[in-house]
C-alpha cells in the first residue's frame, strides 16, 4: 500500500494504469474510519483494478467549527485498516494542496439547498461539491465509491457528476450499521454511554414510522408521534424526520405505495449530530 501526499505524487502512477488499461475506483473519506467505510472499500476491489481512499478532513464542509476541531482523527488505525483491506494507494494531502487559497468560486445545488441536510447546515454542500470536484480532478477515478448512510450527500454528488459532465460512474453502497442497528458513524465515537444508548432512537423511530406508513397510518399522525418520542428523550433532539423522494429530496405530505419514499431524520445527542435515513419504497 502506498501513502501518497499530492497531486504530482499520483499522477506517475495515473498514467502508468491509464496506459494498462486499468480502472481506478475512489472512496473520498474523512478518516477515522469504521467497517462502514471499509464496505466501499470492499465494494471497490471487486469492481475496480486499482482502490485509492482519500482521507481529507474538509473544512469547508463544515459550518460548525467545534465539529471541525472535535473530528475524531485516528491515522495510524486507519491505514492498519486499509492495509489489511489491500488498498493500493492512500491520498492524504495536506491542507495547502487542496486548497492553496479560499476557493472563490461556490456550488449551489438548486432546491438540493432548501432541504434536510442542505436546509440545516447552510454552506455544507458547497464544501462537499468543491472537495469532491477537487479530489475528482486530481485522482481521475473511473468509478467513486459513496454511502447511502448520507443520502442527500449521494444526490448532490449525481448533480455534480451530470451538470459539469464529469466522467465519473458513481457506486452508491448501503448503510453499515452497528448489531443494535446504529448506523456506523466516525462521529459515534464522541458519544458518552448515555448518549449512545439514547442514540438508537434514530433507526427505531425510522423503523417504527416505515411499519406504520406501510400499515397506512396517516403520515402526519406518524410524524406527530415521533416528535413527542423525542422530547421524551433527555439526550435526544430532533431536528428533521421527514419522509422525502430519495431522487428529488422533495417533501412527501402523506405517503404514496406507488412512489419512491425514504425517511430521513437527523438529531442532536447532546452535542453530536447524527443522521440516518431508510427506504420505504424504493
Ligand atoms: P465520511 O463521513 O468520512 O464518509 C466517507 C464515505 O463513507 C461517505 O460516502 C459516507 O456516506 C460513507 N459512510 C459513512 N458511514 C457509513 C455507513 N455506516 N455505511 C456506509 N457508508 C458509510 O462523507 C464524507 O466523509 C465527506 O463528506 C466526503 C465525501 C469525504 C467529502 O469530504
Amino acid at each position: 500500500m502506498q501513502v501518497i501526499y499530492t497531486g504530482a505524487d499520483w499522477q506517475k502512477y495515473w498514467f502508468k494504469f491509464l496506459k494498462s488499461d486499468k480502472s481506478i475506483g475512489l472512496i473520498p473519506t474523512m478518516g477515522a474510519l469504521h467497517e462502514g467505510h471499509l464496505d466501499l472499500v470492499r465494494k471497490a476491489k471487486e469492481e475496480s483494478d486499482i482502490v485509492i481512499v482519500s482521507i481529507f478532513v474538509n473544512p469547508t464542509q463544515f459550518n460548525n467549527q467545534e465539529d471541525f476541531d472535535n473530528y475524531p482523527a485516528t491515522l495510524n488505525e486507519d491505514l492498519s485498516k486499509l492495509k489489511s483491506e489491500n488498498v493500493d494507494f492512500v491520498f492524504i494531502p495536506k491542507i495547502d494542496t487542496i486548497y492553496p487559497e479560499k476557493p472563490k468560486l461556490s456550488i449551489n445545488f438548486g432546491d438540493l439547498e432548501t432541504v434536510l441536510e442542505g436546509a440545516f447546515r447552510p454552506g455544507h454542500f458547497n464544501g462537499v461539491g468543491i472537495v469532491v470536484s477537487k479530489l475528482f480532478n486530481i485522482i481521475k477515478p473511473h468509478k467513486a465509491y459513496f454511502g447511502q448512510k448520507d443520502l442527500q450527500q449521494t444526490g448532490i454528488i449525481k448533480r455534480l457528476i451530470k451538470d459539469l459532465s464529469m466522467d465519473v460512474q458513481l457506486v452508491i453502497v448501503p448503510t453499515r450499521r452497528e448489531d443494535d442497528g446504529l448506523a456506523m458513524s466516525s462521529r459515534n465515537l464522541r458519544l458518552s454511554p448515555e448518549e449512545r444508548s439514547q442514540a438508537l432512537i434514530l433507526i427505531n423511530s425510522l423503523t417504527k414510522a416505515k411499519q406504520e406508513l406501510l400499515a397506512i397510518k396517516p403520515w402526519f399522525e406518524v410524524q406527530n408521534q415521533i416528535k413527542r418520542d423525542f422530547e421524551e428523550m433527555s439526550l435526544a433532539s430532533l431536528e428533521y424526520f421527514e419522509m422525502i423522494h430519495p431522487d428529488s429530496f422533495m417533501n412527501y405530505m402523506d405517503f404514496d405505495a406507488s412512489q419512491k419514499s425514504s425517511i430521513c431524520v437527523a438529531a442532536y445527542l447532546g452535542k453530536i449530530r447524527l443522521i440516518d435515513n431508510l427506504p420505504i419504497i424504493s
